[in-house]
């Protein structure tokens, strides 16, 4: 999500921390900042907007200094502004610090440092982790040693990069969960949150592993586990250009957001399910709120209006709440009707598309209750919005959405556990539920291991002149998402319908080179699938199948067959299904060579109606 830099060495280190953000910055943020040593302190400067911005203020009375660290927000925890910018500092400003990803148990951690008369200038997770290290920095305690002990006492997924005063020629940092990468060089050592922002210092890296704190000065980098124990250095040698370093190594950004998608199921989850197995969302609705809701209206656009579908889905089928997905586009001229007790729910990754917008504004001149499950923090969506679910996605950078799309699903998914815990709905099992939400990711990197079969089918089919993507429940709804996939970015015609509909019309359009691509991950409904598959089969059409994998039947079936893991419930196996559409879609636009991450004619963020 954010960006991490930092250096020691005999270079300007502020201009070293400066440009290797620079290098992270294609990966989206809302502000930034910088620490360095001045004489007797630790100078933080910082910035909300551009770092052109930050940049500014550097320049314009020049800076220089041996060590330096450096940060690029991308908000979670409080609003883009220059005070919750990073870096932050401890209690006594000994030690500055920056961070990536989220303290989960930072409010807690916060009310016991109140208590102890710690004054806070943020809103930021951040700042407490600051001041929980500082605390633990006493005399003669060697900074690692307080960041060993400090890491112990926090809770969430992070990287955290600190430095002191009183040890000047040292970084700390710790890995959890985020990524971190040591860039080793000669007479000079540094670190970044992502390999392009060392590559112009050195190919040499380390990429750091769960719990290890690394320690650098100009001289060396040592590394040491949790329990402080010594560890060999295993450096990598990175042969790719810089171009290539920014999408992590892979072709295209969409690839790696497809493969970023099993990290992204647990970011979804930090902070939201706690150890007694309870959904916390924080900030939205009160109890009485939820109790009195009637209805819900979830508007949204593109691939946000495909995940609103899933989200109906789920609150009809677990909730049994009245639900209606609209686009924003026709919900704010269709002259809605609203029930004065409704919820009306704003699905959008960028939160600022102008359709959506409308429609938000329509629902609060209309005095109904809003809500937005959106990815960008401080956009305009989430803002206006009277609470927000943020998916925790990190940055999009494709205009194709993946990432976002199963964020925005498991969102719905901890939302509807999370009604079903305050209305206490009966039948809705919701330890079974997070225990399966938690496997989600590791599931969801099984699905990715179907990249080879993804890609000769996309070889067999690359030609294909139209494309029908079916199934019945929540597979009809994936199906529509993985349409959208195909006919953004490889410019194929699809057709997107519940299986069951066929006969009433599409199976017209099916002659011998038309692929049928059929969703049928819910055991309970496959039978009536299977009779669709044959009503296609029997007018020529190709068929593949995506089924979870101890299915036997669709092997007799269908010509191919797609396997995906099964969980215990429906409305997973069928989120699971969009892996091998995106890759699908992907392969064959890559195939075809068309402009994956930019394609014809469309945007990523649509601000005009
Ligand atoms: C554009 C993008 C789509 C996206 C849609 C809604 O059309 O190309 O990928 O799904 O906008 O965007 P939002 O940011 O509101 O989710």
């Amino acid at each position: 999500m954010c960006g991490i830099a930092g250096y020691v060495g005999p270079k300007n280190a502020v201009d070293v921390v400066f440009d290797q953000l620079k290098r992270l910055e294609y990966r989206g943020y809302d502000s930034a900042g910088i620490a360095y040593l001045d004489g007797g302190s630790i100078q933080v400067t910082k910035k909300a907007g551009k770092l052109s911005e930050l940049g500014k203020v550097l320049h314009d009375s020049p800076k220089h200094a041996e060590l330096a660290i450096a940060h690029s927000r991308w908000a979670t925890h409080g609003g883009p502004t220059d005070e919750n910018a990073h870096p932050h500092y401890d209690r006594f400003e000994r030690i500055a610090i920056i961070h990536n990803g989220i303290i989960e148990n930072y409010l807690e951690l916060k009310q016991d440092l109140v208590a102890h008369s710690h004054k806070f200038s943020s809103q930021t997770d951040t700042e407490v982790a600051a001041h929980v290290i500082g605390r633990e920095y006493t005399d003669g305690v060697p900074l690692e040693e307080a960041v060993r002990k400090a890491v112990k006492k926090l809770r969430g997924a992070y990287a955290l990069v600190v430095m002191s005063l009183s040890e000047p020629g040292k970084i700390v940092c710790v890995r959890n969960s985020s990524p971190l990468v040591l860039g080793i060089g000669i007479g000079e050592n540094m670190l970044a949150s992502d390999i392009p922002a060392l590559l112009p210092y050195t190919r040499e890296v380390v990429i750091m592993e769960e719990n290890q704190i690394a320690i650098l000065t100009k001289e060396r980098i040592r590394l040491i586990d949790g329990d402080g124990k010594e560890l060999a250095i295993e450096p990598t040698h990175i042969d790719w250009d810089i171009d290539a370093a920014e999408r992590g190594g892979y072709e295209h950004f969409m690839r790696k957001e497809i493969h970023e998608q099993p990290q992204v199921m647990r970011q979804v989850t930090t902070g939201r399910i706690d150890e007694k197995g309870k959904i916390r969302l924080e900030g939205i609705f009160g109890d009485h709120v939820w109790n009195e809701i009637d209805r819900v209206n979830i508007i949204a656009c593109g691939t946000a209006y495909h995940a609103g579908l899933m989200g109906k889905h789920l609150f009809e089928s677990a909730l049994r709440l009245p639900t209606d997905v609209y686009f924003s586009s026709e919900f704010r001229y269709g002259d809605p009707v609203l029930s004065p007790k409704s919820l009306a729910i704003f699905v959008s990754q960028s939160g600022e598309t102008l359709d959506s917008l409308a429609a938000l504004r329509l629902c609060k001149q209309r005095r109904i209750r809003t809500l937005g499950i959106v990815n960008v923090v401080g956009s305009a969506i989430s803002r206006e919005c009277d609470r927000t679910i943020f998916t925790q996605a990190g940055p999009e950078i494709s205009v194709a959405s993946t990432k976002a799309y199963t964020a925005q699903v498991m969102v719905f998914a901890l939302l509807a556990l999370y009604i079903a815990q305050v209305q206490e709905v009966p039948g809705v099992r919701i330890d079974e539920w997070i225990s399966e939400i938690g496997r989600m990711d590791e599931l969801m990197a099984e699905c990715l291991k179907l990249e080879p079969q993804i890609e000769k089918l996309a070889e067999e089919y690359k030609d294909m002149p139209l494309c029908f993507f079916l199934g019945r429940g929540a597979d009809a709804f994936v199906a529509m998402e993985g349409a959208l996939k195909l006919k953004e970015i490889a410019y194929i015609p699809t057709q997107e319908y519940p299986a069951g509909e066929m006969k009433h019309g599409p199976l017209a359009l099916v002659t011998e080179n038309v692929v049928s691509i059929f969703g049928a991950t819910d055991p309970n409904i496959r039978d009536k699938v299977v009779s669709n598959i044959k009503e296609v089969q029997a007018r020529g059409g190709r068929i593949i199948a995506i089924t979870t994998s101890e299915d036997e039947l669709m092997d007799q079936v269908a010509e191919h067959v797609i396997k995906i893991p099964k969980t215990k419930f429906e409305f997973l196996n069928a989120l699971l299904a969009i892996i091998p559409l995106q890759l699908f879609a992907y392969h064959v636009a890559k195939l075809n060579g068309c402009d994956i991450d930019q394609p014809r004619n469309l945007a990523k963020s649509v601000t005009v109606e």
